[in-house]
């Protein structure tokens, strides 16, 4: 890794092989991936089912430029539609995560004709761009004030939003379960209220369904959970199972004001025909094998079993999780214990798990594939690591 950039933490194991939830280093060492790449592989690494579908679209075409129409997008489109309960909506191809919001908060700030952007404290939305620096035109709800708090009708009294009137809001860009990997699901009283407020002041929806989506929270999208029907939503990770593509599926009224505007999106890799075979794919996987329903049942056995540590070890503080999207919070790390000394012992036992030590955390997103005997395994051996650190 001489001549990559560190721009982040990084793990010395050369991992050379993946196949569903397992990855391999160059010495033939399994792990079992309970971060799915970086939340992206929801089918598993190497599924055959997309190679397959890769190899075949390969040996047609790959990209084209944007002006030409191709069949695979559209059918893609169609499918993605479908899972958003928006099919006669509009929606495009693009990258990644990053740029599926970027493009979502553009969006709706054009149709709305407004600039300020409303989203929960924490939220993240993005590496680059408005998503990801959030200058000048974002107001944060204080989430965490808002977990402690039972007042339902306390918004017009938010510090951040005094000043401000609704109007002004083009959109609540809603992130529904993840808050920077922190998986912390807002209380659907407070999103009941903002999403009041904002459409009575004819403001938009985005839903950020980067990392909630596919699945991963049991339901196709995060936002299922609450019972709204965004406006616009971003699309990423799962959809492309590690492959780069993003989406943003928007209702029909949101695509037609936008076609009759004088907006243009023009980006080399728009609707290409490879990203799209891919999505259209992984989602054929998740409906056949209805994995969304895997997701939800694995999950409630996998947040059950980690509430029996809780209760055991009091060194648990807690446990969050909706389908395969789970975290367990340590109290206070110190030097003798903290989350990192359990990333490190679990690699060791072959076993890649999610980790923020700023935030004492442990995080658990697998395929929606993984085998159960896998999380067994998994737990026998965390179970016997807090055993020894008690
Ligand atoms: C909630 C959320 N939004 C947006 C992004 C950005 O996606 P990407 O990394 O594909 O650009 C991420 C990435 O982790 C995310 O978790």
């Amino acid at each position: 890794m001489k001549h990559i950039l560190k721009c982040h933490e990084m793990v010395k194991h050369d991992i050379v092989r993946g196949e569903n939830c397992y990855l391999y280093d160059k010495n033939n060492k399994r792990y079992v991936d309970f971060e799915s790449g970086i939340w992206c592989t929801v089918v598993g690494h190497n599924n055959p089912r997309i190679n397959k579908k890769i190899t075949e679209q390969i040996n047609k075409v790959m990209h084209l430029g944007y002006r030409f129409t191709n069949y695979v997008a559209d059918e893609a489109a169609t499918s993605l539609l479908e899972t958003v309960s928006e099919k006669d909506g509009k929606c495009i191809f693009l990258c990644s995560g990053t740029e599926a919001v970027e493009f979502g908060i553009t969006i709706a700030k054009l149709v709305t004709g407004r600039n300020l952007l409303l989203t929960l404290s924490d939220s993240y939305l993005g590496a680059y761009g408005s998503a990801g620096m959030k200058y000048g035109n974002w107001i944060e709800i204080d989430l965490d004030r808002c977990l402690k708090c039972q007042e339902t009708q306390c918004l017009r009294d938010c510090e951040n939003l005094k000043d401000t009137s609704m109007d002004e809001i083009a959109a609540f860009v809603f992130e529904p379960g993840s808050r920077s990997g922190k998986v912390i699901f807002p209380p659907q009283k407070l999103i009941d209220l903002i999403v009041n407020e904002v459409r009575n002041s004819n403001g938009l929806i985005v839903a950020n369904e980067v990392t909630t989506g596919f699945g991963r929270t049991g339901k196709w999208y995060g936002y299922n959970h609450y019972g709204i029907r965004p406006d616009i939503i971003a699309i990423g990770k799962g959809l492309g199972n590690g492959y780069p593509v993003s989406a943003v599926a928007m209702k029909n009224d949101i695509g037609k004001e936008l076609e009759k505007s004088k907006f243009r999106y023009v980006q080399s890799h728009q609707n290409d025909p490879l990203g799209c075979a891919i999505a259209n794919e992984v989602i054929k996987i998740i409906r056949e094998d209805d994995l969304v329903d895997r997701s939800h049942k694995l999950g409630s056995r996998f947040i059950g079993h980690l509430g029996e540590l809780k209760n055991r070890f009091s060194f648990i503080k807690e446990v969050r999780g909706r389908g395969l999207i789970i975290a367990l919070e340590i109290e206070k790390s110190n030097d003798r214990f903290n989350v990192e000394l359990i990333f490190n012992e679990m690699l060791k036992r072959g076993f890649i798990i999610g980790v923020d030590p700023r935030a004492d955390l442990m995080r658990f997103l697998p395929a929606l594939t993984i085998e159960e005997s896998e999380i067994e395994s998994m737990f026998e051996n965390l179970d016997a690591f807090l055993e020894k650190a008690d």
